[in-house]
């Protein structure tokens, strides 16, 4: 239905409405078919840490998937057990990384490169795995530092401890 209103573009009453109606069943048909919708992720707190840093504090995921915080440039990851942390640069040339339909992991737009859930290099031009962040775990909040990153060809050990084991 539409209404003229004066010095006014016509108004459309019905169509909020049917935005929200919409936004509904992309939502529903997501999840009909298993499609993993990176959500932006839901910031706590952005701290000052002890080392002059800054700390983000993220909720602890409920359930495997994937969150984006473009902002503080992270990505949050839930998956098999563990909960990880990533730059969300690609480590090759420093392009924004995707996710890949049905929590198959990441890619990059710009040259393909491919990575599993949990960073590990698949395929493509990259040659290290995805840049994992200091994370600890406080109860149900998840501390992520993204000034300390760990690369998987300079420091294996760092990289594979940078995660939060689920029990
Ligand atoms: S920038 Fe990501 S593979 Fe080249």
């Amino acid at each position: 239905m539409t209404s003229m209103t004066p010095d006014r573009e016509p108004a459309c009453t019905g169509c909020s409405a049917r935005r929200d109606f919409l936004r509904q069943a992309v939502v529903a048909a997501s999840a009909i078919a298993g499609l993993s919708v990176a959500a932006p992720a839901q910031l706590l707190a952005a701290l000052e840490s002890p080392a002059g840093g800054r700390t983000i504090r993220y909720p602890l995921p409920a359930a495997d998937g994937v969150s984006i915080d473009s902002r503080n440039e992270v990505i949050l990851c839930r998956a098999a057990g563990s909960v990880f942390a990533f730059a969300l640069s690609c480590p090759h040339q420093n392009t924004a990384l995707r996710v890949m339909p049905k929590n198959a992991g990441f890619q990059c737009p710009r040259h393909k490169s491919k990575y599993q859930p949990n960073g590990t290099f698949v395929s493509g031009r990259a040659t290290r795995n995805m840049d994992r962040l200091q994370i600890v775990r406080e109860g149900d909040v998840l501390v992520v530092d993204p000034a300390v990153a760990f690369e998987s060809d300079t420091d294996p050990a760092g990289w594979a401890a940078a995660k939060v084991t689920l029990t």
